[in-house]
This record gives C-alpha cells, sequence and structure tokens, in this order.
C-alpha cells in the first residue's frame, strides 16, 4: 500500500503580501485552495492516507480547510515543521507516518495539468528504490536538475547557474522505507537547507533511481508569475479534478 506526503510548510516569501494572513498552499488556483489539486492527484491514483506537513503559523487554516478527509474521500494526518529548513527535513516528519510503506511525496505548490497517476503505476510495479519526475523547461536554474545518460539519471544539481540540461526534477517523488536513513546522512547545503536533491543522488550512488516523464504541463507555484500560470492551467483542467 502506497501512503501520501504533501509538504506545504515553508514561508512563501515570494509570494509576500499573498502569504501575509495564510500559507501560499491556501491561496486561490484554479476555483479552489491550492493544497486540493495535491489532495486530488493523490486519491486519483487510489492513495487516501495522507500526511499533511505544514507549519506552526497556518496549522489551523490547513484543518479548517481540509478537515478529516472525508470530503475527498481519505484520511488526514497533520504534522508541523517547527522551522523551515528544507525539504527533506519536512519529509523526515513522516517516518512514524509512512511505518515502512512506499511513500508519494508531493510539493504542495506544483501543479500539474494532468493527473500523476501513471507515474504512481510506475513506481508501484518498481521492485526496490525511487522515482523522480522529470519535465523539460526554458529556466532550470530554478529548480533541481537532471543529467541523463542514456536511460539513466546520473545527477541532479539544485538550481545549478549553468544547467547541464533543461530536464527540471519536480515535486513529485516516490521514495522506499530507506529513504528515512537516507535524510539522517544529508547535510545542509550552501543556503542552509536539507536538500531533497542530496536525497536523490544518493538514491543514484545505489543505483536505484528511476525516473517517469511528466505529461502535460507543470508549474511550481511559488512566484507571481507562476501563480498567474498555474491558474490558467487549472481553470483549463478541470474535467479530471
Ligand atoms: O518545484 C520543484 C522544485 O522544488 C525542485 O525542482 C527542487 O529541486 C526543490 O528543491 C524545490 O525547490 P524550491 O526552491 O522551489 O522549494 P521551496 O522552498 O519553494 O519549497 C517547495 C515546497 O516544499 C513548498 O510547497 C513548501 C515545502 N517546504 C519547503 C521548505 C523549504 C516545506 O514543507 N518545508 C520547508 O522547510
Amino acid at each position: 500500500m502506497l501512503k501520501g506526503v504533501i509538504l506545504a510548510g515553508g514561508l512563501g516569501t515570494r509570494l509576500y503580501p499573498l502569504t501575509k494572513v495564510t500559507s501560499k498552499h491556501l491561496l486561490p488556483v484554479g476555483n479552489e485552495p491550492m493544497i486540493f489539486h495535491s489532495v486530488k492527484q493523490l486519491t486519483t491514483a487510489g492513495i487516501t492516507d495522507i500526511l499533511i506537513v505544514t507549519n506552526p503559523e497556518y496549522v489551523g487554516d490547513f484543518v479548517s480547510a481540509l478537515g478529516s478527509g472525508k470530503d475527498f474521500g481519505c484520511e488526514f494526518t497533520y504534522r508541523v515543521q517547527e522551522e523551515a529548513k528544507g525539504v527533506a527535513h519536512a519529509l523526515a516528519l513522516a517516518e512514524g507516518f509512512a511505518a515502512g510503506h512506499k511513500i508519494v511525496v508531493l510539493l504542495g505548490d506544483n501543479i500539474f495539468e494532468t493527473p500523476i497517476h501513471p507515474a504512481v503505476s510506475d513506481y508501484q510495479a518498481q521492485q526496490t528504490g525511487a522515482r523522480v519526475m522529470l519535465k523539460q523547461v526554458n529556466d532550470p536554474e530554478r529548480y533541481g536538475v537532471a543529467t541523463l545518460n542514456g536511460n539513466h539519471i546520473v545527477a541532479i544539481e539544485e538550481k545549478p547557474k549553468h544547467p547541464k540540461s533543461d530536464y527540471a526534477v519536480v515535486g513529485a517523488y516516490f521514495y522506499d522505507a530507506s529513504v528515512f536513513d537516507i535524510i539522517r546522512t544529508v547535510e545542509p547545503s550552501a543556503r542552509g537547507e536539507y536538500e531533497i536533491t542530496a536525497v536523490n543522488n544518493a538514491y543514484i550512488h545505489r543505483g536505484e533511481l528511476a525516473y517517469s516523464f511528466v505529461h502535460g504541463k507543470w508549474v511550481d507555484a511559488g512566484t507571481f508569475d507562476s501563480l498567474t500560470e498555474a491558474h490558467q492551467i487549472l481553470l483549463n483542467s478541470l474535467d479530471w479534478q
């Protein structure tokens, strides 16, 4: 059984003052609060046991918006990340929830035009290791960037000044239970964060990182421009949501 984790902590400073009174993940995108999209991605893929990681300031807002999960046909668990020390740091809080199960991790500000269900199926068929999703983009320097050699990812660089490819590693990750041991080995990066890219590189070193491509449009809705784009994408793809 796969469990779901949505990471929705962090500060949202790039969207201030929209984030003055609540989390960026609760801002309107399409017809709904942003985080509804991540929830529906998981439930559409048949994942109904879902952990929400948020920051202490806004955890109450998340509970008000999402509730128990009854309205979504799923069950929510909530955890608070006391300090925004990075995506891998937030994910470490999921260890007890995962309880040895494989997990699908979504960054709560990532919006996809189409369901990620096919990648979930790919991962269910995968015996061991992890999986990421790739999308060709015009601005790879904003993201984790994968270097491919044939059918393999040989390295991922976090926000490189001179990207070696235009394949962004998007915010949808698939991990087995060893991810939590890997996170314990990660050191903070130059920007002071426990990076998810360091976790993915550890899987590459084990020869255990597979990938799927994103079909359709994808956006990281962390800036004003990308928030507008996310809005358009979701308004044009309301059919499956
Ligand atoms: O959007 C995809 C990109 O997301 C990847 O390509 C990068 O490799 C990955 O590092 C990440 O980069 P960002 O700089 O965009 O991450 P950001 O700080 O915006 O955080 C992404 C999400 O994770 C956001 O929805 C909030 C959550 N988060 C973030 C931090 C730093 C947490 O829950 N806790 C945190 O401490």
